[in-house]
């Protein structure tokens, strides 16, 4: 047994142990985990940290600034921020196999990292918020055969031609713990309570092709949702909500005319570690609420629907 102020004590020494006087770099999504894992390798080794943002044009509304406003200015750690959204699409460019997309991304994220080592001299280390559930969930399906379920963007070392190894300091730990941690780290209870996202981004959300102009309208969407859900005061009772964009188009009217547009399902979940999940049972008349606000403000999308599938049998993301 032992306490958040013990676990981070502990991980603090054997990152020392394991650092020495390296360099690391660190990729942030703007989720709580690499957010936790930067700022709990920062306390320490200090500036031997640098942190990588990696824009790949699949972020949420705001993303990259709230991330910036964060590390710059909250927390005064080193931090660059790649414009990498030409790059990633034109990989995504014709691919809509989400095995593809994620090893994709996965390969990407690491080039990007790779180059950015190279501007700062090399580093030694690379430092990813690698959770325990999503060591094994890439692992093999829990109880069952060896199978790949998904591969999770960041689980599965790196190149052998790159000369870093991996600081993974929160491998041990599960989502209610890194945010325990995040606590103790001195991150406040709105930045710790955020909804996971995953390092895939919104290319995991968009069925088939990957487009900047699909992810534009699901963003606008996503936002709307989000906007709604907080209004409502149900942000923390969820684990996890955002929109998917579907790409199937189906015949709507508007006014007096026909539309022909984009379906948008909306998600969320309750969960305590994500590896299982509960549909969260809306009231239908704050679904018919958000559903008339996406479909009237989002060019795009004229039809709405929601996702009323637990995990398992279904994933939480679509892909
Ligand atoms: P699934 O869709 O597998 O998701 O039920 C379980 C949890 O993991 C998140 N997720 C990811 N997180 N990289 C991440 O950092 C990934 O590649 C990835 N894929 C899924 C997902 O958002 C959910 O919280």
């Amino acid at each position: 047994d032992w306490t958040m102020a013990e676990y981070k004590a502990a991980k603090i020494a054997d990152i020392r142990e394991q650092v020495g006087d390296g360099k690391v770099i660190c990729g942030l999504s703007g989720g709580v985990d690499s957010s936790v894992a930067a700022i709990l390798i920062h306390e320490a080794i200090g500036d031997q940290l640098m942190c990588v943002f990696v824009d790949h044009g699949l972020l949420r509304l705001n993303e990259r600034e709230q991330v910036e406003t964060l590390f710059r200015d909250h927390y005064n750690i080193p931090l660059v921020v790649v414009d990498a959204e030409e790059r990633f699409m034109a990989g995504l460019d014709g691919v809509s196999d989400p095995e593809k997309k994620r090893k994709f991304i996965g390969g990407e994220f690491i080039e990007v990292f790779d180059e950015e080592a190279a501007r700062i001299g090399g580093a030694d280390f690379l430092a990813q918020g690698t959770l325990y559930p999503d060591v094994i969930e890439s692992v093999s399906f829990t109880g069952g055969p060896s199978v790949t379920i998904k591969s999770h963007h960041n689980v599965g070392g790196l190149p052998e031609r790159m000369n870093m190894q991996l600081v993974e300091p929160l491998r041990e730990l599960f989502k209610d713990e890194v945010r325990d941690l995040g606590r103790e780290l001195g991150l406040n209870d709105q930045f710790v309570g955020r909804h996971p996202f995953p390092g895939p981004g919104l290319a995991i959300r968009i069925p088939g092709e990957v487009t900047k102009e699909r992810c534009d309208i699901l963003r606008k969407a996503d936002a709307i949702y989000l906007e709604e859900i907080r209004n409502a005061g149900l942000y923390d009772a969820i684990w996890q909500a955002f929109a998917v964009l579907l790409p199937v188009k189906t015949v709507g009217v508007m006014g007096d005319s026909r539309t022909y547009d984009n379906v948008c399902g909306l998600r969320a979940v309750t969960s305590t570690d994500g590896m299982t999940a509960d549909v969260y049972p809306f009231d239908a008349s704050f679904l018919t609420r958000v559903s008339t606000r996406i479909v009237n403000e989002v060019k795009g999308i004229n039809r709405v629907v929601y996702d009323y599938t637990s995990k398992p049998p279904g994933t939480i993301e679509w892909e």
